[in-house]
This record gives C-alpha cells, sequence and structure tokens, in this order.
C-alpha cells in the first residue's frame, strides 16, 4: 500500500516536474523570439565598412586586442605540430606565403633570428626561401624594407592594398608552405572561397599551417558560456565543425588539432595537399559582425 501511495507521489511530483519545465521553455522560445524581433541581425554591409576601419586604424587607433606584430616564436607556439621542423627545412628555391601577415614580423625573424629562442632557431633553418607577406593594409616597418634591400631581388616580398581573392593564382606562383596566423582565414566573409583560393597555390604535397579560433571543436564538447567566433552549419541547417566540413574538401589532407584551453576554444588546423584537384564545398556567408577576429556564421550551399 506504502509503496502505490509513494509511486502516485512521484508520477504527481513528477507532472508537476514536468509541467513546469514546459513553461520554462515556452516561455525561453517567447522571450528568444521577442529579442530576435527586437534586435534584428546587424547589417552586413555596415559591419564590414567597421571591419575596413579596424585594417586601417594606425598608431593609437589601432585597437589593442588587433595584433599584427607576432614573432616566428609565436607562429612556432600557434601552429601545428611539425611546422617548425618543416619551415626549417625549406631550401633556397622554395617558397613561403604568410597571408594575413601584419607587420611581418615572423618573416624577419625567420630571416634574421635576433634572438636564441631554440623554437626561432628550428623554424628558421639553414637554407632560406623566398617568402611572400600578404596584408590587406601595409604595416610594413623600416626594419623590414632595410632587411628587404640588404637582400636584394625577391627573396622577402610584402603584397598590400588587396584581399587573397583579389590575386591572380599566377600572380602569386606556387607555395610548399601557407601560414595564416589570425589571418584571412579568421578574417575572411568568403570562406570556401579563401580555402579554395590557399590550395590552388600549394604545391602538391605543400601544407597551409593555420588555427581558427572561437570554434565548435572537433575532439572536445562544447563549453557553457562561449562566445563563438565562426559558426558553420549545414545545408539543413544542422551544426557543422570546421574541421569536419575541411574534411569534405577533395585531394587534402586534414588534421586539426583541438585546444580546449585556450582563451578560445581553438581548432589548430593542418591541411596537406595531396593531388591537384582540390575542391571545397561551398558555404555562404549568413552574419558578420565586426572585431578582432569579426564573428561570422556560414552555411553550406548543398
Ligand atoms: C590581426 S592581423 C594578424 C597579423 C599577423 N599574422 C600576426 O599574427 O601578428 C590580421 C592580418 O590579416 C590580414 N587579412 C585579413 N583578411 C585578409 C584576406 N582576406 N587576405 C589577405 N590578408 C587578410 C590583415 O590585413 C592583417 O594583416
Amino acid at each position: 500500500m506504502r509503496s502505490v501511495k509513494s509511486s502516485m507521489i512521484g508520477r504527481k511530483v513528477g507532472a508537476v516536474c514536468h509541467a513546469i519545465v514546459v513553461v520554462i521553455f515556452v516561455q525561453a522560445l517567447g522571450l528568444k523570439t521577442a529579442r530576435t524581433q527586437e534586435l534584428p541581425p546587424p547589417r552586413i554591409d555596415e559591419e564590414i565598412t567597421k571591419q575596413e576601419k579596424i585594417y586601417r586604424s594606425q598608431g593609437a587607433d589601432v585597437p589593442t586586442g588587433y595584433v599584427t606584430g607576432r614573432g616566428l616564436s609565436d607562429y612556432a607556439d600557434l601552429l601545428p605540430t611539425g611546422f617548425c621542423d618543416a619551415l626549417g627545412k625549406l631550401g633556397s628555391a622554395d617558397r613561403w606565403l604568410d597571408i594575413g601577415a601584419g607587420a611581418a614580423q615572423a618573416m624577419l625573424d625567420y630571416y634574421a633570428p635576433k634572438d636564441d629562442a631554440a623554437a626561432n632557431k628550428k623554424c628558421a633553418g639553414t637554407g632560406k626561401a623566398r617568402a611572400v607577406a600578404m596584408s590587406i593594409e601595409d604595416r610594413r616597418t623600416d626594419q623590414w624594407r632595410q632587411q628587404a634591400a640588404s637582400l636584394g631581388g625577391d627573396r622577402m616580398r610584402y603584397l598590400s592594398g588587396k584581399r587573397l581573392r583579389d590575386y591572380l593564382s599566377e600572380e602569386l606562383g606556387k607555395f610548399q608552405i601557407i601560414t595564416d596566423v589570425f589571418g584571412g582565414f579568421s578574417y575572411t566573409e568568403h570562406l570556401s572561397l579563401f580555402v579554395d583560393k590557399v590550395l590552388s597555390l600549394l604545391e602538391v604535397g605543400g601544407s597551409l599551417y593555420t588555427l581558427v579560433p572561437g570554434v565548435h571543436l572537433e575532439n572536445a564538447k562544447d563549453k557553457l558560456g562561449i562566445l563563438y567566433l565562426t559558426e558553420l552549419e549545414s545545408a539543413a541547417g544542422r551544426p557543422e565543425k570546421v574541421c569536419s566540413w575541411l574534411k569534405k574538401a577533395s585531394c587534402v589532407q586534414v588534421t586539426c588539432e583541438s585546444k580546449i584551453d585556450w582563451k578560445r576554444p581553438t581548432e589548430v588546423i593542418k591541411i596537406q595537399k595531396v593531388c591537384s584537384d582540390t575542391s571545397v564545398p561551398s558555404m555562404k556567408l549568413l552574419e558578420f559582425v565586426s572585431g578582432y577576429p569579426p564573428s561570422r556564421r556560414f552555411q553550406l550551399e548543398k
């Protein structure tokens, strides 16, 4: 008798809890709808104009979080395992492209390692590849100009005034190593076009070394309270992870190292081109909010 009574009480408590959950859920939905109605997503063109201002900022106007002077040892710390060894092994006929180079300090360190930091020495190697730094805005320093002039020829080039997508592949030529540290990969509004272009510039066997901050990680659960910066979804609107998307590209081998303990969850990514006929599943931009880096939402086209 007692157990029948207690099971009835249990069921009643269960029903009340269920009702509370339903009410909270309905209220949350209502709130979400109301908020969505109050706050339409920011207009993409206005945000892109704001983003331009960040690129063009100079001197005291450069936002503190827009870091443009990372050196080679920072690149070694941030990029995938194996980056330093690969860069150090390049010879004088090989080529390295750094997309989103900022002040190109990493390249200066490569050509003239100032300190004895083990990472710098290892990355700099003995032979020296021809190096091309690319940035939308010109952030060359006097040190860069002097170093490039003393090397002569086209050992160190700095390209600015355009985005990666605005260059013809023939203009740039092919590279054994492409790096991107908080550059185009984190900033572009044309994600699949960007990766497509990078792949077209790699020699077969060559690799892109990069990272994407603020993403849903391939090998870790989402944490509460994270502000995600780059969010992807399938054509049907289901969440898609950046690494699972990249692994759908053809003629590439993708390796992702999920950094769950970094300031933002970050995928550290190596993409090796393994044959020439590369293609990347196309993504369209749904949302863009300026920043350093901006926050973006993309959807697979099919
Ligand atoms: C935050 S800075 C990073 C600079 C450098 N990699 C560092 O870590 O110090 C961003 C750089 O990416 C460049 N950038 C952003 N989008 C780009 C694109 N689509 N093509 C080429 N450069 C781009 C900017 O012009 C700038 O040089």
